[in-house]
Parts: structure tokens; sequence; C-alpha cells
């Protein structure tokens, strides 16, 4: 079963996932069964929010110890916090706000971009055998397509990560002040063909370019695939874009936007309870649920 009211006791922490629709999320199968498999006395809930705003003020008692935001709850939910992280707050959008348990403030958090880095991060190490310490991004030029919501995620990310960035956007302005925030090189999309100062990079796509059903899109040209070590989109309907498709096929690493969505799984409960992930079932119970 998905839930069970009954199990709500004084001290069992109340979690939900805000977003309009919600009945096709996942996260309630997810973290009931994660919270379960530790021994974590906690319940999720899937919750149908129209205005945040009113569910925050109205509905929000001080037993809910945490929320996930969905879509299209992201940048309202930015409003309604107490306090918001600094990161969160460069992007625009919350993807996660924890009660803090001294003075029941509500902190909002995005953690998506985590969730892409450490998907990076891992396909990087696995190939190459860093340190844990040591970030593979570190010194790395890294290249993001879009600067969106999800282009700054990346870009602050990969900045954070002591990663060298690049922008590059269709419309060059955009690219330009994202750029100039994390120290960065901006350039126009169309221009990102002709740029390959250096080989092994890393690319990153944020422009829905490729989506279904337009899934024969492609945001850069295969011939510039071969300067790039590893490739990321954040598309993942369909799972192997047409850029994916054809960076492994100029020989690069490649990682699926459905990791970004299973990594952020990882960092959000491990906010949510302070243990570690258990990030084998997390990605059973995802599998049996797609
Ligand atoms: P998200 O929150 O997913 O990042 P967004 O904020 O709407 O979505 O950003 C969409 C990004 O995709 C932008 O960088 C946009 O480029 P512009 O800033 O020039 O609008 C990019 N994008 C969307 N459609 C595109 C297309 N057909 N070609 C190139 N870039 C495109």
């Amino acid at each position: 079963e998905l839930y069970n009211l009954r199990q709500i006791e004084a001290d069992t922490k109340v979690h939900g996932v805000i977003g309009n629709p919600i009945g096709h999320s996942k996260s309630p199968h997810l973290y009931n069964a994660a919270f379960k498999s530790v021994g974590f006395n906690g319940i999720y809930l899937p919750l149908l929010v129209d205005s945040v705003a009113n569910y925050i003020s109205t509905y929000s008692s001080p037993d809910f110890a945490g929320y996930s935001y969905t879509i299209p709850h992201k940048e309202d939910g930015l409003k309604c916090c107490d306090e918001v992280d600094p990161i969160a707050k460069e992007i625009g959008a919350i993807s996660c706000m924890i009660r803090r348990p001294d003075d029941g403030k509500l902190k909002g958090y995005n953690v998506d971009y985590l969730g892409a880095i450490a998907a990076i991060e891992e396909a990087l190490g696995a190939s190459n055998g860093a340190p844990a310490s040591v970030s593979p991004l570190a010194g790395k030029l890294f290249v993001v397509m879009g600067a969106g919501g999800a282009g700054k995620a990346l870009a602050y990310g990969a900045y954070e990560k002591g990663a060298r960035v690049v922008v590059a956007n269709r419309t060059y302005g955009k690219a330009k002040e994202l750029a100039s925030k994390v120290g960065g090189q901006a350039i126009a999309l169309a221009e990102l063909k002709d740029f390959h100062p250096e080989e092994g990079m890393i690319l990153a796509n944020t422009t829905s370019v490729g989506m279904k059903p337009r899934i024969e899109d492609t945001p850069l040209a295969k011939e510039a695939l071969k300067h790039y070590a590893l490739v990321f989109d954040t598309i993942y309907t369909p799972k192997l874009t047409t850029l994916l498709r054809e960076a492994q096929e100029a020989g690069s690493t490649i990682v699926y936007g459905t990791e970004m969505f299973i990594n952020q799984a990882f960092v959000q409960f491990e906010r949510f309870t302070g243990l570690p992930a258990p990030k084998q079932l997390i990605r059973d119970v995802l599998a049996r649920n797609t």
C-alpha cells in the first residue's frame, strides 16, 4: 500500500509533494517505501494544491516536516518560504521545503541541480577513478546549453564544483547575464558548433530541443560532439535523445535525464531523514512504477 494514515503517531514525520496534477507522481511510492526500508518513522502524501500561498497559510500545520515541489509550483513555492537557500533564490525555484525543528520555520532548497551534478560526477568518477573528496568536475570546461531555470541550476552547480563554465543560449543576452554570475563565458547557441578550445569538455543540454514529439531535433550538430568527454541531457522523454545517441556514436560518455530525477530523490531523502538513501531500493521502486 502507498501509505496508511493510521500509522501517524505523535512523532511521525509527515511529508508531502505539492503539485497540480499530482495523481501521476511517483514520489509517494518512492519515499514511503524508502522510509519503511530504513525504519524511519515518516509518511509521504500526494497533495493536490491550487494555490501554494493558500495551502501554506491555511493547511500546513507545524506537524508537516517537509514538502517536495513539482510542476507548476516550484516558483510559487519559493515565495512561501520563511527562508530560501541562496542558490534556490538565484535559480528562482525550489524543489523542497524543510521545517527547521528548532523554530518551525520553512526553508526552501533547490536540489534538482544537485541530482544532475551528482549523476555527472558519478559517470566521470567511474571512468577516471577520481577520489571522492575532489570533484571530477574541478577544472573541467563545462558547457551549459540553455539559460532558463534548468540552465541556471546546472551553471551554478558546475561552478560550485570548480568547473569553468560556458553558457550557450539561443538568446545571447541571457547567456551573458548567467555567465557573468558564474564567472564564465557566454556564446550564442548557433556558434557552439565551432567552439572547441580544448578536448574532453562536458556538455549539458537544458533547452527543450529534442523533446517529444520533435525527437529528431538536436541542439548541437553531431560533428561537434567528438570534443566532449561526457554529454548530459535534462530531457527524459525520450530517454535516448538524438543528442545523446549522436554523442554515444561519437564516443562520449552519456548521462540520461532520468538520472537527474533519481539522484535528486537520493538528496531529498537524505535531507528529510538525515539518513543515507537506500539507492537500490529507490531505483527499483521507480523502475516498477514507470
Ligand atoms: P527550463 O525551466 O526547463 O530551463 P525555460 O526557463 O523555459 O525552461 O528555458 C528554456 C530554455 O530553452 C531557454 O534557454 C531557451 O532559449 P531562449 O532563452 O533563447 O528562449 C531554450 N530554448 C527553447 N526552445 C529553443 C529552441 N527551439 N532552440 C534553442 N533554444 C531553445
